[in-house]
């Protein structure tokens, strides 16, 4: 039995932290251990700053055993971009790609596609942008070398299904990034040839800690076009060209930052003392608790329930999302609200504290909740109203009750006269609830 306390103990962020898909505040561990690798790159010892290097070969190591992959495999990478931009930019044939993933994939396949010539980037744009084994089975022709895809998808939460991937594409490569996935979800990652992640999210390393892993196939298919001096053989006193080096070091243009791989290193070996399975299954609890929140107060979950890590997606009816982002920053809850989604994203460290937070600042958007809109011709209405303004019109049987009008966008406080709506040829009128759910 694994004892995840002190791990969740850790999680030192200030309540109402919900965004890890945005960035995971540093862990203490990764803040003391910098420091102290930092103290040494100053000391002028040599001793200390070869140390320091050493954290280089100990993330390998660790990046590594949680890939299941050989050392030689994996090399440090300053993002997660960089590491998906080597191997498109060495890849040939046709590569496959979500349009609606995060556009670390499509922007470097199309980046690629252009500067080479010898790749064709071939979209797909499935349902909700949800990437389902059918829909990359649909766009394999004899000409596909490889399928990219992110393991879990930073909008919609959704976790792939790798293992199917992999059976569904045969030989083809299968390049994942794994940034909202690596570290919290227990997937077997030796099933992909190329997997590229960084640790200022999930792992609670900071910036720059990126990592990527090519295997042997993907390492004899994919050119490593963009080699600079610490992917080459021999030192910096070689002439010539050098060939690149015959491992995953290839991949990299200029050595890695130590203090860098120090905190990825911390963080790694913190999540090695518990466990990737312990972790993951811990998650999915409280992206179920962001779930079941969501449901008490009546709010469309995105997130498909049956495979997703730790980002829960909401989708307001367009005339409550900007009551609910209100919301939840009164509330001082923290996360991503884009165009018509907020992005709900816990970790395992998220405590009862920061749920209330999220359930109060629910329940005031669903007391404030617009149970319907409609549209009113000004004519209606008598000529000398000042938007905004509380009347009584002429409404569609099914609701009554006090209409706020004003004419672009829901006006937060329904009993109060505020707002700056304007006096416009068509008026929209709110409809207060007046059965807000129980809090
Ligand atoms: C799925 C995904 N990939 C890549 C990135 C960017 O990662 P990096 O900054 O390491 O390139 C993000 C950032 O949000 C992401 O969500």
């Amino acid at each position: 039995m694994i004892h995840l306390e002190p791990f969740v103990d850790s999680f030192d962020a200030a309540p109402g932290y919900l965004d890890w898909a945005a960035f995971g505040p540093l862990s203490p561990a990764v803040r003391a251990e910098m420091h102290a690798d930092a103290e040494l790159l100053g000391s002028g010892r040599r001793s200390g700053i070869d140390l320091v290097g050493e954290r280089i070969l100990e993330a390998r190591e660790r990046v590594a055993r949680l890939l299941g992959a050989p050392i030689d495999d994996v090399v440090l990478q300053p993002s997660t971009t960089q590491g998906l931009t080597h191997a498109m930019f060495g890849l040939e044939g046709t590569v496959v790609v979500p349009s609606q993933d995060f556009p670390a994939i499509r922007v470097s396949a199309h980046r690629a596609a252009a500067a080479r010539g010898r790749l064709t980037v071939r979209e797909i744009d499935p349902p909700d942008g949800i990437v389902t084994i059918d829909s990359v089975v649909a766009a394999l022709t004899d000409d596909v070398s490889a399928v990219a895809v992110s393991a879990v998808d930073f909008r919609t939460g959704a976790l792939v299904d790798l293992a199917g991937l992999r059976e569904a594409i045969g030989d083809r490569l299968l390049i994942v990034d794994a940034m909202q996935a690596f570290g919290v979800v227990d997937v077997e990652w030796n099933l992909a040839d190329v997997v590229a992640g960084n640790g200022y999210k999930w792992l609670r390393a900071g910036r720059g800690t990126g990592f990527a892993r090519f295997s042997a196939r993907a390492q004899e298919r994919i050119v490593p076009v963009l080699s600079g001096i610490s992917g080459m053989v021999g030192d910096p006193s070689t002439l010539g060209i050098p060939a690149t080096l015959p491992t995953a070091a290839a991949y990299s243009i200029a050595p890695a930052d130590p203090l860098a791989a120090s905190r990825l290193a911390t963080s790694l070996r913190e999540l090695e003392e518990v466990g990737v399975a312990a972790v993951a299954a811990e998650l999915r609890a409280r992206a179920q608790d962001v779930m079941n929140l969501a449901d008490r107060y009546e709010v469309p979950v995105l997130t498909p329930r049956a495979a997703h890590a730790g980002i829960v997606t909401l989708v307001p009816v367009p005339q409550d999302a900007a009551a609910l982002a209100a919301a939840l920053a009164n509330h001082g809850v923290t996360v991503t609200a884009r165009g018509a989604t907020i992005r709900v994203s816990p970790h395992v460290g998220t405590g009862v504290d920061t749920l209330t937070l999220l359930g109060d600042a629910l329940a005031d958007a669903a007391a404030r909740r617009v149970s319907s809109v409609v549209d009113v011709d000004r004519d209606e209405l008598s000529a000398d109203l000042i938007l905004p303004e509380i009347v009584l019109i002429e409404a569609p049987p099914e609701i009554s009750g006090k209409f706020l009008l004003h004419d672009d966008e829901y006006i937060e406080d329904l009993d109060t006269e505020d707002g700056d709506a304007t006096d416009e040829d068509i008026v929209i009128a709110t409809v207060e609830d007046t059965h807000p759910p129980e809090s």
